[in-house]
């Protein structure tokens, strides 16, 4: 076995401080989900086994890993949205990971406004400056390769809906870095943020 390399196979452990696959997945966009139950609680949490995953339509799909009440609320509605997670409210989008029970909104929890929607009935976050509109297209159980099941969902979701923010157009152009998008690392508590000084082009070869 070479020791340039540290070599493990999940299913015996890491053998390390602590696990390294979320750091080397990383940066992760946060998927910021509100949700709403059949009794009209609002909900609000971060995932950040999130991305999107088809251009056209577009689809973004995130992972829970157990039945978590976003879950249970999108199978009952068939709909949720996502919010862009941005610096300025990183605080709020923390606060919305508290384990309450069902019956707390953690709009109301972390001190966010609900936004109507406008094709779907859930409301987004009001502050976040984007937001997709999503109503659920498949909702699949994740299995080993033995197709053990393990108690993991991926929601999928078709975007029916984008509000942006003016100022982030910029000529027309959308202007991720503007945005300040936050992202996660590995850890306990690492994210990044993005500006455009980590910006560079490089286009496909012709
Ligand atoms: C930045 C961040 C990312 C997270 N990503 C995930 C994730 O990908 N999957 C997951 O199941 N939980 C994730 N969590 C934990 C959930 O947000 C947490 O369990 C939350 O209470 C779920 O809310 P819900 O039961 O209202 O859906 C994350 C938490 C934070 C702060």
């Amino acid at each position: 076995m070479s020791t340039a390399f540290h070599f493990y196979e999940p299913r015996a452990g890491h053998g390390l401080p602590h696990d390294p696959f979320n750091a080397i997945v990383g940066p992760r966009p946060i998927g910021w989900i509100s949700s709403r139950s059949k009794s009209g609680i609002l909900n609000l949490a971060p995932y950040s086994f999130f991305n999107a995953f088809n251009y056209v339509p577009p689809i973004v799909g995130f992972a829970s890993i157990g039945w978590k009440d976003s879950v249970r609320n999108i199978e009952e509605t068939g709909e949720f949205c996502w919010n862009l997670a941005t610096r300025p409210l990183a605080g709020q989008m923390n606060l919305s990971c508290a384990a309450v029970p069902p019956e707390t909104d953690e709009f109301q929890l972390a001190g966010l406004r609900p936004a109507p929607s406008a094709v779907v009935s859930v409301p987004r976050v009001a502050e976040s400056p984007v937001s997709f509109e999503c109503r659920l297209s498949q909702l699949i159980q994740l299995q080993r390769t033995d197709g053990e099941q393990v108690p993991t969902w991926l929601v999928l979701g078709e975007v029916v809906g984008v509000h942006i923010a003016r100022p982030l157009l910029k000529d027309g152009v959308y202007d991720t870095a503007a945005a300040e998008p936050i992202l996660r690392g590995g850890g306990p508590a690492d994210y990044f943020t993005i500006g455009h000084e980590q910006l560079f082009r490089m286009f496909r070869p012709k």
